[in-house]
């Protein structure tokens, strides 16, 4: 080998950047998603900032006040607040006065969640951590006075394996450089340039995020978001670059077709296969992000419809982003603790039909209602998870093929149980009769065959 080459290849490594992806979308959108995200299945979405004061209608609520216009909220702010009151009166209000990151970290951990996506900045653009391009529009300079994304992420990795997310809005509806750009037809790119481009380089580099939840794209193309550019050195260079994954809000029209997985809509759910990784984001209650007093117990979910929402999700091939919206005074009201927790003890009975499994050849039952299924490749098992306990003593599954001398059926929690074989293809499990201090779990139910295809 000659001097140079050899000289050459040991500033390649030096230089340690392979730089193995380009920043175009068909090199971006070529790398395998790190495997971590397909196994877990469950994460926590929190929406928490200045929208979290008024905590009324959406976390929309400066556009929905002063954009939009819309009556409800222009009367809100008139009947509650002096004239002259404007948005950013709010942020002193945000004093997160209970705020303890460790108890959020135990609700959590609890709910079995393997990785949590914080908004450390939405469209408000007020920034959850101290922000150098966000002076003084964020929470260390008003409001709490302390780092939230900070204070987050160190008690989630000091008292949990669960994995750091960062959501991040690219566009401010108020920014007057984001506006400017926007009256040029994004022909400049003062906003991206100096504010979005430098936050994410710096949310990454400091919080070190294995998500990064994008979001946000203003109707401004990628390209004015120099989205490949950025995600090029994500995946090249950055500290994260071997284990962070993203989604697919980079830009005007990426949504559903580049990045990292897909999210598509909010609360994408399509009850059917869907082949490139997906993921759900689901809100607790129904008609917000943002946490909403004025919510009736009606607008939330509840845990049957959850746990239907995550069986139909898993078994296509999706993640369940579940989300809270934490209070201005930094609570987690016990509401959505309470979703969580129970979450979580569904989980511990039926986690071996989620965790690390993949979707079936079948997504849902051809023959019976509400019976969803997964695979475990690892355990050869197929799992029928069934939504609502038959009055009749009985399921019948007509898709997996049995046969009499191998099959086993399992109700998970509980033991294995007795089976038939149906005619042309199935089978019907005989259910036992249980009182429900013996059930093993409430809400959903799962029987785990083995020995069948
Ligand atoms: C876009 O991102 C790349 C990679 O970080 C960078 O080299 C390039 O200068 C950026 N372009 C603009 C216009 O900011
Ligand atoms: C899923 O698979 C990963 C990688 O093999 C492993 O580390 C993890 O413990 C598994 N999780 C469960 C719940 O089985
Ligand atoms: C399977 O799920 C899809 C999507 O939710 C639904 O349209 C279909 O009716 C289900 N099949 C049965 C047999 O319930």
């Amino acid at each position: 080998m000659h001097h140079w080459s050899v000289f050459s290849l040991s500033l390649l490594l030096i230089g340690s950047c392979l730089c193995q992806y380009e920043p175009t979308w068909e090199s971006i959108d070529s790398r395998p998603l790190p495997e971590w995200f397909d196994q877990a299945k469950f994460g926590i979405f929190i929406h928490w900032g200045v929208f979290s004061v008024p905590s009324y209608g959406s976390e929309w609520f400066w556009w929905y006040w002063q954009g939009r216009k819309i009556p409800s909220y222009v009367k809100f702010m008139e009947q509650n607040y002096p004239t002259g009151f404007t948005y950013a009166d709010f942020a002193p209000q945000f004093q997160a006065e209970f705020f303890d990151p460790v108890e959020w970290v135990d609700i959590f951990a609890s709910s079995g969640a393997k990785y949590i996506v914080l908004t450390t900045k939405h469209h408000e653009g007020f920034t959850l951590w101290d922000s150098k391009y966000s002076w003084p529009w964020n929470a260390v300079a008003v409001g709490p006075r302390r780092d939230l994304v900070d204070d987050i992420a160190t008690a989630l990795r000091t008292h949990s394996d669960l994995r750091l997310g960062l959501y991040h809005s690219l566009f401010e509806w108020f920014n007057p450089k984001f506006r400017a750009d926007a009256d040029n037809h994004f022909k400049t790119n003062v906003f991206p340039t100096t504010k979005s481009l430098p936050e994410l380089y710096e949310i990454v580099n400091k919080f070190k995020p294995e998500v990064l939840w994008s979001d946000g794209d203003g109707d401004a193309p990628d390209s004015y978001w120099n989205s490949t550019g950025f995600l090029a050195w994500l995946y090249n260079e950055s500290p994260v670059r071997d284990t962070v994954v993203t989604n697919d809000r980079w830009g005007y029209g990426s949504i559903c077709k580049h990045g990292g997985y897909y999210t598509c809509s909010d609360r994408y759910n399509p009850g059917h296969l869907v082949k490139h990784k997906w993921e759900n984001c689901l809100s607790i209650d129904q008609k917000s992000w943002g946490y909403r007093r004025e919510a009736k117990l009606s607008d939330y979910l509840s845990i049957e419809k959850l746990i239907g929402n995550f069986v139909e999700t898993v078994s296509c091939g999706g993640n369940l982003l579940l989300n809270v919206g934490p209070t201005h005074d930094g609570r987690i009201v016990p509401i959505f603790e309470e979703r969580l927790r129970q979450m979580g003890q569904w989980l511990k009975v039926n986690g071996e039909a989620i965790y690390n499994s993949s979707a079936w050849r079948v997504q849902n039952d051809t023959a019976t209602p509400g019976v969803w299924y997964t695979w475990n490749q690892k355990e050869k098992a197929i799992y029928a998870i069934f939504l609502s306990w038959p009055n009749d003593g009985y399921v019948v599954l007509n898709d997996p093929i049995v046969s009499a001398s191998k099959t086993q059926v399992v109700l998970i929690g509980y033991q294995a149980l007795s089976w038939e074989s149906m005619s042309p293809t199935g089978l019907k499990v005989h259910l036992p009769q249980l009182p429900p201090s013996q059930m093993p779990c409430s809400w959903a139910w799962t029987l785990r065959l083995t020995g069948a295809m």
